[in-house]
């Protein structure tokens, strides 16, 4: 069955693609477009409109087909013909025009849409530049540097905004039901106007001088440190002013394919699906989510307060409950202060501010928890508390309703069996700070319902965050890889490294901040205090704590005290290494009879991202996380990884199992202790030449 309807109404050829979801260009849309095109040539009808069903016009080439061999017609082909069609073309936008979508609406000779409709060239987020003209005909029409911005950025920009720039022609502030009226009469009128083709690639070449560019290069140095798409972007932009049409889109198809090719393209279209597959819980499907019209929370700290702010932003109301008065107004304080950070920062207007503000109403009394929907529960981390909590919640509130723990560590199993309905008890682990953190850890304990964990996971995407599976064990997914992750940072420290080269060895990878920074960022109090309910087995390896023990004993927490492994300026918050620091580690060397060496920062790079990779196949295998990719969504989102590396698991795959295994054992003969028994998955997966995503492929077959 064709994926494209055509039919003549009113004089107007109306070519209709269906291709759900999103109308993705797969090698049979772009079959039948051709098709359609070319029995519209020489019909009976004036003008043709382009238009989609569904919930949105086109949303790109198919990203899906990108692993396999190119297959005729190319998207390029496809838009050559269009553009040179005789008649004048028309395209019809609603929901998002997207990269090769919207590449296919600069080819028709006029752009119409609804007001509600958003276009952009995303291609960059995937590592690749648009590559079927977009960086040629965008440029001619809306100029150098807002074609830069646009490409670059990947951002899609509202229709209103697009009609200002002349990237689009009409805009109707109307329903989706009317577009195909509303078009058919702008079709109509182009007809009558007898205003004929208008192609884009015909328009003169746009001009910028070569200083545009090396500027720009440089903002996007900064910017997109060490990615590859956003510098060849400028260079296909640049082809554009310098090159007549038909070089420039050669020159850009040359430069698509490289992108194509590259492993940071490979590793930002696995996040792509992975993020979308992260969302999903096997054997859920069908299972009827809980509503959830309202929100209690418990604990307006840190955690608390931005929490509140999730909810109340996207729109459901919040009861936040506090301990006394003055905590209450503390929390509500530090909300008020962040949401007029976001005004300053353009974010949010004044009416939406105080729409959200007076979505959160503070409270002392659990009675006023009677009747919401859902509970989340961010007080200190400590057992007892949080048993006590859970057991006044089961007896306050309403049967059915979603009890939900932000604990970062505690058993939640032990949390749920403090109630007496354990199957209505679920994790909620929010990253800091949680009004913008994406990342959110949905926990399941032992006896969680299926529909409860259906609803956190509908509900993270209300609140737009991105949800992903765990079961529970110390530190679920991401803080129980953090830890062996900050212990191999610690250990490289008091064996030679600074705390200067061991961030910068991870930064200058593309770790959004080194793991000595984040400590200091997160404060070194707070895993000072988790390890004082430790005992010296769970707590490891001395040598891995004893400086930044020493550190808060001095009253070094971190920013937060001015000071911590480095020193901070007060105004900048800039960071500075700090000789008192490396004197301390050097006694602490000392005191644990280590012999201090020079490290480079290869074999840094190695033990942290080593380490981060075997305790997550150990993740794996436990069944913790449901598949590879999740953690590494996990990493990419509550941690700072860079998306274009994939995510750890994703890395160590694409570097080959057996090599990861090998040097794995290498470190554990060298250093031992169990952060380098090699995860028995890992073994068994580099000895039969498997990968981590292969696995989880072959798994889920069974
Ligand atoms: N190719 C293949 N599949 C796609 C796709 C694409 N371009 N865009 C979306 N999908 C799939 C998703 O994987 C998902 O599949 P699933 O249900 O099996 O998980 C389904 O469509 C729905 O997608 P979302 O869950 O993301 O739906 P939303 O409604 O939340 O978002 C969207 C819709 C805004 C269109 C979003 O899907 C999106 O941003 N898509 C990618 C757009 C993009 O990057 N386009 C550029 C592609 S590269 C290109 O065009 C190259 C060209 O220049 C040559
Ligand atoms: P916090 O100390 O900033 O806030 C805790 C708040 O809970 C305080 O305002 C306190 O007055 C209140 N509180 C304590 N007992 C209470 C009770 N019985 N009833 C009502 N209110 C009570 O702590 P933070 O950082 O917000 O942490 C809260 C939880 O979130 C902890 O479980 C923590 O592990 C978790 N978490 C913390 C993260 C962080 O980076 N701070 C990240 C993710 C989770």
């Amino acid at each position: 069955m064709s994926l494209v309807h055509y039919e003549i109404r009113d004089g107007i050829g109306v070519i209709r693609l269906n291709n759900p979801p999103v109308n993705a260009l797969s090698t049979a849309l772009r079959r039948d477009i051709q098709e359609a095109f070319a029995a519209a040539r020489e019909d009976a009808s004036e003008a043709l409109l382009l238009i989609c069903d569904g919930r949105t016009f086109v949303a790109g080439a198919d990203i899906s087909e990108f692993d396999k061999p190119p297959q005729p017609p190319s998207l390029p082909e496809v838009i050559e013909q269009i553009e040179q069609s005789h008649k004048p073309v028309i395209a019809s936008l609603h929901g998002t025009a997207l990269g090769g979508g919207l590449e296919l609406a600069l080819a028709c000779h006029y752009r119409c849409g609804l007001a509600s409709a958003r276009v952009g060239l995303p291609e960059v987020k995937l590592g690749l530049l648009p590559g079927a003209g977009g960086t040629q005909r965008l440029p001619r029409l809306v100029g150098v540097e807002k074609a830069l911005k646009i490409i670059s950025g990947g951002k899609p920009i509202p229709a209103v905004e697009a009609e200002k720039m002349g990237l689009l022609d009409r805009v109707f502030d109307t329903g989706a039901a009317d577009l195909l009226p509303r078009a058919l009469e702008y079709a109509r009128e182009i007809i009558d106007r007898r205003a004929g083709p208008r192609r884009v690639g015909e328009l003169p070449a746009p001009s910028a001088g070569a200083e545009t560019f090396s500027q720009f290069r440089q903002q996007l140095d900064k910017r997109s440190r060490g990615q590859l798409a956003p510098q060849l972007i400028v260079d296909a932009v640049q082809a554009a002013t310098e090159q007549p049409l038909q070089r420039g889109l050669e020159t850009e198809r040359q430069l698509f394919v490289q992108c194509r090719e590259s492993d940071q393209s490979h590793a930002l279209r696995h996040v792509f699906f992975a993020e979308r597959e992260a969302a999903r819980v096997d054997g859920l499907e069908g299972v009827e989510p809980r509503p959830v019209h309202s929100v209690g929370i418990i604990g307006a700290g840190t955690m608390g307060g931005g929490i509140a702010m999730c909810f109340a932003s996207a729109g459901i109301p919040v009861t936040l409950l506090e301990m006394n008065g003055e905590a209450l107004e503390r929390g509500r304080a530090a909300i008020e202060r962040n949401y007029a950070t976001a005004v300053r920062r353009g974010k949010l207007d004044e009416v939406q501010k105080e729409r959200c503000l007076a979505a959160i109403r503070g409270t002392t009394d659990y009675g006023d928890l009677a009747q919401v929907d859902l509970v989340i529960e961010a007080v200190f981390e400590d057992l007892n508390v949080k048993r006590e909590v859970f057991a006044r919640l089961d007896r306050t509130c309403r049967p059915g309703a979603i009890l939900a723990s932000n604990t970062s560590y505690q058993d939640l199993d032990a949390i749920a069996a403090a109630t007496a309905r354990p199957y209505d008890v679920v994790g909620l682990h929010f990253f800091s700070p949680a009004n913008i953190m994406k990342l959110l850890e949905v926990v399941r304990g032992k006896r969680t319902a299926d529909d409860v964990l259906a609803t956190a996971m509908k509900l993270a995407k209300r609140i737009g965050k991105m949800p992903v599976l765990s079961g529970v064990c110390y530190g679920f997914i991401g803080n129980r890889m953090l830890r062996r992750y900050g212990s191999q940072a610690q250990l490289c420290l008091i064996e030679g490294a600074s705390p200067e080269q061991v961030d910068g060895a991870m930064e200058s990878w593309g770790m959004a901040m080194g793991p000595i920074a984040v400590g200091d960022l997160a404060g070194l109090d707070i895993g000072y205090r988790a390890r004082q309910s430790l005992d010296d087995e769970q707590k490891g390896d001395p040598r891995s704590y004893c400086i930044a023990d020493a550190l808060v004993e001095q009253g070094r927490l971190g920013q937060k005290s001015g000071a911590g492994f480095y020193r901070y300026d007060a105004e900048t918050r800039s960071r500075k290494p700090d000789p008192l620091v490396a004197s301390l580690i050097e006694e602490k060397a000392t005191e644990f009879d280590v012999v201090r060496r020079t490290f480079t920062d290869a074999e840094i790079r190695e033990r942290l991202l080593l380490a981060l990779v075997n305790e997550g196949a150990k993740i794996l295998e436990e069944g913790i996380a449901q598949r590879p990719g999740d953690i590494d969504v996990v990493y990419i989102y509550g941690y700072g990884f860079p998306a274009h590396r994939g995510g750890p698991m994703f890395y160590a795959d694409s570097r080959g199992l057996r090599g990861v295994y090998a040097a794995i054992c290498d470190l554990q003969a060298q250093y031992g202790g169990d952060c380098w028994e090699p995860a028995p998955l890992l073994r068994e997966l580099a000895e039969s030449e498997m990968t981590f995503a292969g696995w989880a492929e072959g798994n889920r077959q069974f």
